[in-house]
């Protein structure tokens, strides 16, 4: 029996933490979407940067030469993604390719290229998937499905403690300006926006830590799998 747990909701929720920590306690893969999405920006920055954009029908035209995959590395515990053979993980978190990785993940053909190479990676093996259209498009059937949420603030507060402990020189104003923006975008977008799917268990952890939060998405996968 194959089996997919689809974890949807806005950025800096914690959703790839509790998706990675369910898949390693059922044994399955997890795989984190949104650094499907952050490894073809980052590309595009590298190869087809405008200066304060991107070239979005170079990157259209490049995707048909881009390899994606997912590499388990033993020394951080993640799986790393790779583009062409090259591991793009240590930088697809910079503010850098934040602020450009949500005007690419509205590009059709770039979300189509995605989707599908998602659906194989569910097909043979259980999985846990998170994301922002998970539960709504990519996987509509999954057996369980989560959107986590919390406060704008408390996300913002969360997001710039971690990135400042990486020793990124960034404000809390520029971090919580981003997430606004992404937050706006992806919502908005005309293509699978980011909303939750109604049979999702809904989950706002503003008022959670990380181990009251996971306590919960782990009560209801126990209760219903
Ligand atoms: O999850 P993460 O914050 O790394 O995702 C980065 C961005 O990728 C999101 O803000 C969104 O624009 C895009 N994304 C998406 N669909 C997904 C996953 C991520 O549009 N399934």
């Amino acid at each position: 029996m194959i089996y997919t747990i689809a974890i949807d909701g806005h950025s800096s929720t914690g959703k790839s933490t509790y998706a990675k920590s369910l898949a390693k306690d059922l044994g399955w893969t997890h795989i984190d979407t949104g650094a499907m999405y952050r490894a073809i920006t980052l590309y595009g920055l590298i190869n087809f940067n405008k200066g304060h954009s991107i070239n979005e029908k170079k990157v259209i035209a490049a995707l048909k030469n881009i390899h994606l995959k997912f590499i388990y590395n033993p020394i951080t515990d993640t799986n790393d993604i790779y583009v062409n053979d090259e591991n793009f993980e240590p930088k697809i978190r910079d503010l850098k390719v934040s602020e450009s990785v949500s005007t690419i993940a509205k590009i059709p053909e770039v979300r189509s290229f995605l989707v599908e190479k998602q659906r194989e990676l569910g097909k043979s093996e259980s999985i846990v998937m998170d994301g922002r259209d998970i539960g709504t498009v990519v996987f509509p059937n999954a057996d369980l499905k989560f959107f986590i949420t919390a406060s704008i603030d408390i996300r913002a507060q969360r997001r710039y403690l971690e990135l400042k402990n990486k020793s990124s020189i960034i404000t809390y104003e520029e971090v919580k300006e981003n997430l606004i923006k992404r937050d706006y975008i992806d919502e908005h977008r005309i293509l699978s926006p980011l909303k939750r799917a109604e049979d999702a268990y809904l989950i706002d952890n503003t008022f959670l830590d990380k181990e009251q939060t996971y306590h919960k998405i782990k009560q209801i996968v126990i209760s219903k799998l």
